[in-house]
C-alpha cells in the first residue's frame, strides 16, 4: 500500500500513469539488483575497514565503488547507479528525474512518511521503462566518511581530499537520507 501510494505520488509528481500489475518481472529484478548493490558496496568497504583501518577503506571505495556497480549493471541487464543531493564522486551526480526523486523523498522524510521504494513508468530514449528508486539511509557504520568534519579521522580526510577534491558528502547523522539507489530497466 506505502508502495503504490508513492507511486500514485510519484505518477502525479512527473505526469505518468502508474501500470500496477504491468510491469512483468521489471520490479522484482530492479529491487533485487538494488538491494545486491548496497549489500555488495556495504559488504566490501567494512570487510577492508576491519582489516586495514577506514583510510584504505576510502581508497578502496575510490577503486572499486563505480567498477562493482558498472559489474551488476552488466550482469542483470540493467542501469543502476547510486545519487544523492551531496555528492562525493561528481560521477555520481543525479540527473533531472533523480534530483526531483531525491527532493521529494527528503520531503517525504522531514513529514515522517519516507517510503522503501518508489517505482515510476517512464519513457527514455523512446522505450517503455521502469524507474525504480530505493531511499539509502545513514547508519552508524557510514560515519567514519560520511559524518560531521570534526569526527572524520585526518587520515581519512587526507584520501578524501586527496580522491573527491569537491567532496560534498560529510556533516549526515544515522538515521539521515544519505541518498538513492536508481535503477532503470527496460520493460
Ligand atoms: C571508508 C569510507 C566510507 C564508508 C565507511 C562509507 N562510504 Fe559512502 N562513499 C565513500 C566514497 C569514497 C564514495 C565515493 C565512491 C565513488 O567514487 O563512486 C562514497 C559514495 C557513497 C554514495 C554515492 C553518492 C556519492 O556521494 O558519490 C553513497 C550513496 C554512499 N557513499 C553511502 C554510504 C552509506 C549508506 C554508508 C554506510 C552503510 C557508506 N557510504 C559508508 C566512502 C565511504
Amino acid at each position: 500500500m506505502r508502495r503504490m501510494l508513492a507511486t500514485c505520488l510519484f505518477a502525479t509528481l512527473f505526469g505518468t500513469l502508474p501500470a500496477f500489475g504491468a510491469e512483468g518481472d521489471a520490479v522484482p529484478r530492479a529491487r533485487m539488483a538494488a538491494d545486491r548493490l548496497s549489500a555488495t558496496l556495504r559488504e566490501r568497504v567494512m570487510i577492508v575497514m576491519k582489516e586495514k583501518g577506514p583510510a584504505e577503506a576510502v581508497k578502496v571505495c575510490f577503486a572499486e565503488a563505480q567498477k562493482l556497480t558498472a559489474e551488476l549493471a552488466r550482469t542483470e541487464h540493467l542501469s543502476i547507479r547510486r545519487t544523492s543531493l551531496k555528492i562525493r564522486n561528481p560521477a555520481n551526480s543525479p540527473d533531472p528525474f533523480e534530483r526531483s526523486a531525491l527532493e521529494r523523498l527528503a520531503a517525504m522524510k522531514e513529514q515522517g512518511s519516507l517510503p522503501g521504494e518508489m517505482i515510476v513508468p517512464a519513457r527514455v530514449g523512446g522505450k517503455q521503462v521502469l524507474r525504480y528508486v530505493k531511499p539509502i539511509l545513514v547508519q552508524p557504520g557510514c560515519l567514519v566518511c560520511h559524518g560531521a568534519e570534526d569526527s572524520i579521522p585526518p587520515e581519512v580526510k587526507t584520501h578524501l581530499q586527496a580522491c573527491y577534491p569537491g567532496d560534498r558528502a560529510t556533516g549526515f547523522a544515522a538515521g539521515d537520507l544519505r541518498g538513492i539507489v536508481s535503477v532503470v530497466v527496460e520493460e
